[in-house]
């Protein structure tokens, strides 16, 4: 049999943990040892102040905040960066995929509406394509979880990156925080193994400092990250003009974020605000309805600027904040090991707090942070659920539709039933079709990938 160490002993009494070791005398050797070595990667102390620093709460004078269009005026700065090798990309894909219910990793989900490409395969394709262009390397920095991590590391193997050289990814495993109760004890998910929680999207920056990815940039030269979640299809990977504007005439922003109008008061998306003078994204759920409903004289809701998770950040900054992030606390229901029975126990309402922290904390921390509005149709198509708002079905509707209109900005035919869909190898924007190459009509019956 193991023994615990006098020190990890002491630290489980100090801070009221020692019911995790209540089924240590019925382990194996080999789920004591992994249970040893979890409790040992665990900083109780750290853990501990969590609690009473997610509680804070101060008064908040929240107002509308500055927005610029994103427009055709500042991209050659942003192409001649590219070209420097200045950009690299930054996916967080460590994300449950809970509500989608997707069974693997949610970048491996099959998200083109023609031919089925994954989430990862739509990014992918979008670097080879500005890298050829640009002829420059974009390296691909890819946030995984623990849980998802191989799979997705073989995903991009048997697939052969997608076209992307393999130095040019990076795959790094994002944090994970055990959950408590609302005493503050932690949970066991079975008798030998602590509740743990992925650490949320804004755990990518701490995990980048650790892995070692942010100075592995500085030495690549890499100086703006495009941050892009996994999950929408229509995002626009690498684009000169967004870090064109980001860059600036004079000096660079630290952060720069797209946004767009939301649709109506009620739509559930997080939305920039001026709060307490800072640039911040306020949560749906956050924003007064009485503020979510406000018109300004031109008859725009003043709170308007709707965030679709799409950021550029100066590499510098992400360094001097990487541990400043708060943490953010909800309450779940998480199944644990009762301590009595042994039992799983599968509550029914919620029991346990869960930590995370949210990329878009960083804004407040930044330096001329910038609101760039885009195109709702252009760039934002996500999929977040498996039926209804944000599905599969809602994103190849609007996916099929944005291939459609680029198709007649350059002089084709289009049916308005025509199912088409063009690969990012192809074009990244209207713009990039040829129309010497392409078909001058397309049918109401056609199916056509470009
Ligand atoms: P969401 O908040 O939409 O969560 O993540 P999700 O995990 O994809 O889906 P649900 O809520 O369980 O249904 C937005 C982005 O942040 C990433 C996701 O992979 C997605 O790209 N993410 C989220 C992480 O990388 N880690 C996390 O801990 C949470």
């Amino acid at each position: 049999m193991n023994s615990i160490s006098d020190k990890l002993q002491k630290n489980l009494a100090d801070f009221k943990q020692e019911h995790l070791l209540t089924f240590w005398d019925e382990l194996s050797g080999t789920e004591q040892h992994e249970l040893d070595a979890q409790l040992e990667s665990i900083n109780f102390k750290y853990i501990d102040s969590l609690q009473n620093q997610s509680s804070e709460e101060k008064e908040k004078t929240i107002e509308p905040c500055a927005t610029v269009l994103l427009d055709d005026s500042c991209n050659q700065q942003g192409i001649d960066s590219i070209r420097r090798g200045e950009i690299g990309v930054l996916t967080v894909a460590g994300g449950q995929g809970t509500r989608l219910g997707w069974s693997g990793p949610k970048g491996t989900y099959p998200a083109t509406p023609i031919s089925g490409k994954s989430l990862f395969q739509v990014i992918a394709e979008q670097i080879v394509f500005a890298s050829k262009k640009y002829n420059t390397s974009i390296p691909w920095y890819i946030m995984t979880s623990v849980e998802n991590d191989d799979v997705t590391r073989s995903f991009l193997l048997d697939n052969n990156c997608f076209g992307l050289e393999r130095t040019d990814i990076f795959l790094f495993t994002q944090g994970e925080v055990p959950v408590v109760d609302k005493d503050g004890k932690m949970l066991l998910s079975s008798k030998s193994k602590i509740a743990m929680n992925p650490d949320g999207h804004g755990g990518v920056i701490s995990a980048l400092q650790r892995s070692g990815g942010l100075d592995e940039m500085v030495t690549r030269g890499v100086k703006y990250l495009s941050y892009v979640q996994i999950d929408n299809p229509l995002v626009n990977v690498v684009d000169p003009w967004f870090l064109g504007l980001h860059m600036g005439d004079l000096s660079s922003a630290e952060a720069s974020s797209k946004c767009v109008k939301k649709m109506d008061p009620d739509e559930r998306v997080g939305v920039f605000c001026s709060v307490n003078g800072n640039v911040e994204i306020v949560e749906y759920s956050d924003l007064p309805s009485e503020k979510a409903s406000e018109r300004d004289n031109d008859g725009q809701l003043s709170y308007g600027s709707g965030s679709i998770a799409l950021h550029l950040f100066s590499i510098e900054f992400l360094q001097r904040i990487a541990e400043d992030l708060p943490w953010h606390k909800a309450n779940k229901k998480v199944p644990f090991v009762d301590l009595y029975t042994g039992e799983i126990i599968n509550p029914d309402t919620p029991n346990a707090y869960k930590f995370e922290k949210f990329v878009f904390d960083v804004l407040r921390f930044a330096k001329k942070p910038l609101v760039v509005e885009t195109k709702r149709e252009e760039e934002f198509a996500p999929i977040k659920n498996a039926s209804g708002q944000d599905s599969p079905k809602t994103s190849h509707a609007l996916q099929l539709e944005r291939a459609n209109r680029w198709l007649s900005l350059r002089g084709v035919q289009v049916s308005e039933e025509a199912r088409v869909e063009i690969s990012a190898l192809t074009a990244v924007r209207a713009g990039d079709l040829v129309p010497s190459t392409l078909p001058s009509s397309i049918g109401a019956n056609q199916k056509v990938i470009l």
